[in-house]
């Protein structure tokens, strides 16, 4: 199944791009993910929505051709960042290429609660009519304090959190099965 995945930091040590890269790894053989280089994005603009950036074609055109969206989002002042809700604002207009696409979110912080709010506002943001993602609904995979949880080469290491997205990664796949049959 090949998976659009957008991760919401462009740090270089960012724990959720670490997040994405070990899950394409470690789910190689259920989920094919395609990490988009949504920071190459420039800021939204309407009047450039029609006519966009070659970048902006690109992107949606690897949205299309996927089977679902792995959202991967750090917590930026209680929300999502603006580099995330930027790449969401681009795809949700013209092409529409994110509705009915089945989609999963993860989140990791250094924080106790691992991006609670942040995922809270992204389900409702997904949920816009232009954006319309099918979410896997019941699954929340909130990594808090990932700095404990995870080695210097991005794997996680908590055995309790890697059964837990085991156990999500399958659901999601079904949830896939389901949507597309
Ligand atoms: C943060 N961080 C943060 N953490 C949190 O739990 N709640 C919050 O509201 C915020 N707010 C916030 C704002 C800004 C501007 C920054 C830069 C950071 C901390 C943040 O979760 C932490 O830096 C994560 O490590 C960011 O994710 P990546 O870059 O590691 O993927």
């Amino acid at each position: 199944m090949k998976i659009a995945a957008l991760v919401g930091s462009n740090r270089k040590d960012s724990y959720n791009k670490k997040l994405v890269e070990y899950m394409k790894e470690k789910y190689a053989g259920k989920l094919d993910i395609d990490i988009l280089p949504i920071d190459e994005l420039p800021f939204y603009n309407q009047d450039k929505e029609m006519d966009p950036p070659a970048i902006v074609e690109d992107l949606r055109r690897r949205i299309k051709n996927s089977d679902g969206i792995l959202f991967a989002t750090p917590e930026y002042n209680a929300s999502i960042s603006g580099m995330l809700k930027n790449a969401i604002d681009w795809f949700s207009r013209v092409d529409l290429v994110m509705v009915n696409k089945p989609a999963m979110i993860v989140g990791a912080s250094m924080g106790a609660m691992g991006t609670v709010k942040a995922q809270m506002q992204l389900r409702q943001i997904l949920n816009a009519p232009g954006v319309g993602t099918l979410t896997l609904p019941g699954n929340e995979v909130f990594v808090g304090s990932v700095q404990n949880k995870m080695d210097e080469q991005g794997n996680l290491t908590d055995e309790q959190t890697v059964q837990f997205i085991d156990n999500v990664v399958d659901n999601y796949v079904q949830w896939i099965n389901r949507v597309e049959a």
